[in-house]
């Protein structure tokens, strides 16, 4: 192949030394989750000798970090090759290199169809093994392409190296913190459990000392991530200094001790990992925000049976309350998907009463979408394109009517909100608010990374616009 020889002939020195002078460019799809990969894989190549740029016509290295998740998504990346290749011509033909990789989920679902598909695509690396980035990328300079798709038994995160100091506190002062990966709830409709694999923990030593250096760096919210965030468990002390089973409240706790560590959340949880310890967090700690991401999916217990989701709607309702008993202004955000096989009037109907009955401050919504090798797509029933339409439709309606309510009651309120970065407009910044809406203030009324408290004076779409009391 034409790119492999010139990339023989490029092939000298150390590691390092090719690295150097070369530019990374890292496109993101998908979940919060790869977002973290991304900027953790951007460092791997950085420690390696390559400097990130936000400009893909300047990069050397292009990395596609994809999601596999709806049909929709993973077609995405494939016309994103096309036009990248048409911008490697133009590369080529200034005598520079283009080297084109496809990680992520896409990655681990595709592995070397991709190649056969797409073949201007040098490697092919799943989300298990970010690690060995700089390794893969010596072997497609001496001429090959790579496909690397394992589950690792080595452990990804301990073998990444954590970015430097600056340039942590240059990614601002909100961070996101993988602390689980994998899922092994098998949903029908979902390719997660084959794209991320088993459910793996991290260490608890780990956690916090990542957490403790995003301090450091000036990072004053953290968002701990998991496919299954709840679903954490580790290995941790008890008051006497016994090592006990840690569940992800209890982690909590410990995350809140951090000093200078202002705020925490998390997502995604799943309706059967939230237990008691998880509630309590809500209702104990200050730093935990009043926000909580739980799906459900659907409000029909045939539906939900099919779709392996291992409880009833009756019992996310009732857990719904408990969480709401323990913390009283938390907003609930959730996750719905309409159309599922065997998806009957009836039991659309049963997920509107269910969206009603909970009201919810946000929430996703999508068509199901038939995912290769997932038992859903194999299942009988399945429901039309135009019905799945106006089911959504009629679900969207009512979701945005729940959210602008939500966003709408917050004018006149005070509240805490965290300074995060400047605004689209000149002398503007924008904060977050303890249930995540973006809030515009002038910028006089805080320095980035100040928690301050304002007044909601008027409410958009989605944000707030605030004055400081
Ligand atoms: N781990 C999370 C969600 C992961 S995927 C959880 O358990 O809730 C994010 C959302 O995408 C899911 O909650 C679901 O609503 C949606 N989704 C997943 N697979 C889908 C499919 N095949 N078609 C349509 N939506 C899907
Ligand atoms: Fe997918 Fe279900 Fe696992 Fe969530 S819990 S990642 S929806 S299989
Ligand atoms: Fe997509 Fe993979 Fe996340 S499929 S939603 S990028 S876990």
């Amino acid at each position: 192949m034409e790119l492999d020889t010139k990339l023989k002939s490029d092939a000298a020195g150390t590691a390092s030394g090719q690295a150097a002078g070369k530019k990374v460019f890292v496109k993101t799809y998908g979940c919060q989750m790869n977002v973290y990969d991304s900027q953790r894989m951007t460092d791997a190549l950085v420690a390696d000798g390559y400097a990130a740029t936000d400009d893909m016509a300047d990069a050397d290295l292009v990395l596609l970090n994809t999601c596999h998740i709806r049909e929709k998504a993973a077609e995405k990346v494939y016309s994103e090759i096309g036009r990248i290749r048409e911008m490697k011509k133009e590369r080529a033909a200034l005598g520079r290199e283009t080297v084109i990789g496809v990680t992520g989920c896409v990655a681990q679902a595709e592995g070397a169809e991709i190649m056969r598909r797409a073949p201007a695509v040098d490697l092919v690396v799943g989300p298990q093994t970010y690690h060995r980035l700089p390794a893969v990328l010596e072997k497609v300079r001496s001429g090959g392409k790579v496909v690397e798709t394992d589950y690792a038994l080595d452990d990804k995160f301990e073998h990444l190296p954590q970015p430097k100091r600056a340039e942590l506190a240059r990614r601002g002062v909100t961070a996101f913190l993988t602390v689980q990966e994998g899922c092994d709830k098998f949903c029908t409709f979902c390719v997660v459990p084959y794209t991320r694999g088993s459910e793996v923990s991290r260490p608890v030593a780990q956690i916090v000392a990542e957490a403790e250096r995003l301090v450091e760096a000036g990072v004053r919210e953290v968002t701990l991530l998991g496919q299954n965030v709840n679903a954490w468990h580790g290995e941790g002390l008890d008051l006497e200094g016994q090592s006990t089973e840690w569940g992800l409240g209890r982690l909590l706790f410990r995350l809140a001790e951090i000093p200078g560590l202002a705020r925490l959340r998390y997502t995604t949880s799943h309706p059967r990992d939230m237990d008691d310890e998880l509630i309590a967090a809500h209702r104990d700690l200050e730093s935990l925000m009043p926000y909580l991401h739980l799906p459900v999916q659907s409000g029909s217990d045939r539906i939900l049976k099919a779709m392996n989701r291992r409880h009833k709607a009756e019992d996310y309702l009732r857990l719904i309350e408990r969480v709401r008993a323990a913390r009283p202004d938390i907003a609930i955000s959730g996750d719905f998907i309409v159309g599922f096989p065997g998806e009957t009037g009836e039991d659309f109907e049963a997920t509107m009463r269910l969206v009603r009955e909970v009201n919810y401050a946000s929430a996703f919504s999508f068509k199901y979408s038939p995912r290769p090798g997932t038992p859903g797509a194999e299942m009988d029933g399945h429901v039309p394109e135009q019905v799945k339409d106006e089911r959504l439709q009629r679900l969207q309606a009512l979701l945005v009517e729940q959210q602008q309510a939500f966003t709408g009651s917050m004018v006149g309120r005070t509240m805490p909100t965290l300074i995060e970065k400047a605004g689209r407009q000149a002398g503007q910044r924008v904060g977050r608010s303890p249930w995540l809406q973006p809030v515009i203030v002038d910028e006089k009324a805080g320095g980035i990374g100040e928690i301050i408290e304002v007044r909601i004076m008027s409410a958009g779409y989605n944000s707030l616009h605030a004055e400081p009391v």
